[in-house]
């Protein structure tokens, strides 16, 4: 984990309204120790088959494996590709982020895993890697902060080999983060109510400076989550951008309904009330709903469901 984030000034978060880019740095450094916590991210089997069933559930596992040259863009503190790596997906990795303090916490994580991986401060729009230097190019919930994703995409096309892959999962689609985000807010609300009660205080509430400086998160949230994809919309624009056999999938219906509150719920009790049993109950109980969802899929559009993810491929 992390120890480097700072909490931003009120200067710093004043100027970020300002300029995008500044507001996505500030709001991930100072994530960024606390990131992994927040988020339930790990790096055991239940984060690595999470990983790994979303990229299958994307791709459909067409290539050999492992990709032998992996670049993970936005890639936060490394949940995606270094549980991808252990999953074997992945061989050399090389973790990319706009943010200072994610890619020190990405590093801090690999080297706890006992991995020697790459790590780059990047930005998306322009990635400073050769053309044609990796076999895929991996990210999770990061295309939504891009302000040019379509740049993005005719990047992440430029530094594949012919032939190349890219996936990215975990991107909100337009329904499902009006959902989610409502759902989200009535536990915000709820939990913070419950939880100031006399007999649950101690244990369960966060302290108001805690709370202050969720809030001050929450303010620049709004700022840094820029985009919500229709799926077809989303494919078009990596088509444009130059990729083939361009493919997207939609997961998470049922599995956002309780996913969402739970996701809140764990961020606004006191950190470590929790632990791990609460975890794989959380873990449990949205696996579950995911397998219903799976059946729903043959009848609900695709559009509705939660989280979109899309591959393609560089022509070769
Ligand atoms: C929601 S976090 C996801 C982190 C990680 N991929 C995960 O799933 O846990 C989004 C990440 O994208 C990064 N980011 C935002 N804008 C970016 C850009 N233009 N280029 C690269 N990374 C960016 C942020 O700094 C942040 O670490």
């Amino acid at each position: 984990m992390a120890a480097t984030s700072k909490a931003a000034t009120a200067e710093q978060v004043a100027a970020a309204y300002a300029d995008n880019k500044l507001a996505q740095v500030l709001y991930h450094d100072w994530e960024a120790a606390t990131y992994d916590e927040k988020w339930s991210i790990s790096f055991d089997r239940r984060c690595i088959e999470y990983a790994r069933d979303r990229f299958e559930a994307i791709t459909g596992s067409p290539d050999p494996l492992p990709y032998a040259a992996a670049l993970e863009l936005g890639a936060g503190t490394g949940f995606f590709s270094l549980n991808l790596k252990q999953a074997g997906i992945l061989d050399a990795v090389h973790v990319t982020d706009l943010s200072p303090g994610m890619v020190e916490a990405a590093k801090a994580n690999a080297e706890m895993l006992g991995f020697s991986v790459q790590g780059r401060v990047a930005d998306a729009e322009r990635i400073p890697y050769d053309d044609n230097t990796f076999d895929i190019v991996v990210g999770h919930a990061v295309i939504h902060h891009i302000p040019d994703v379509e740049a993005a995409f005719r990047e992440v096309l430029r530094v594949l080999k012919p032939g190349g892959r890219f996936v990215i999962a975990g991107e909100p689609t337009k329904v499902g983060d009006r959902y989610a985000r409502r759902l989200g807010s009535l536990t915000w609300k709820a939990t913070k109510a419950v939880t100031q009660l006399a007999p649950l205080r101690d244990a369960w509430a966060k302290d108001k400076e805690a709370l202050d400086e969720s809030s001050r998160a929450a303010a620049l949230e709004a700022v840094v989550d820029l985009h919500t994809f229709d799926p077809d919309e989303l494919a078009r624009m990596a088509l444009r951008a130059g990729a083939v056999g361009v493919d997207t999938k939609t997961e998470e219906l049922t599995a956002a309904f309780v996913g969402w509150p739970i996701r809140t719920f764990e961020a606004a009790v006191k950190p470590g009330a929790l632990g791990w049993n609460w975890a794989m109950f959380a873990y449990g109980s949205w696996k579950r709903l995911s397998a219903v969802d799976r059946v729903l899929a043959k009848a609900v559009p695709a559009r509705f469901f939660y989280n979109v993810g899309i591959t393609g491929v560089k022509p070769g």
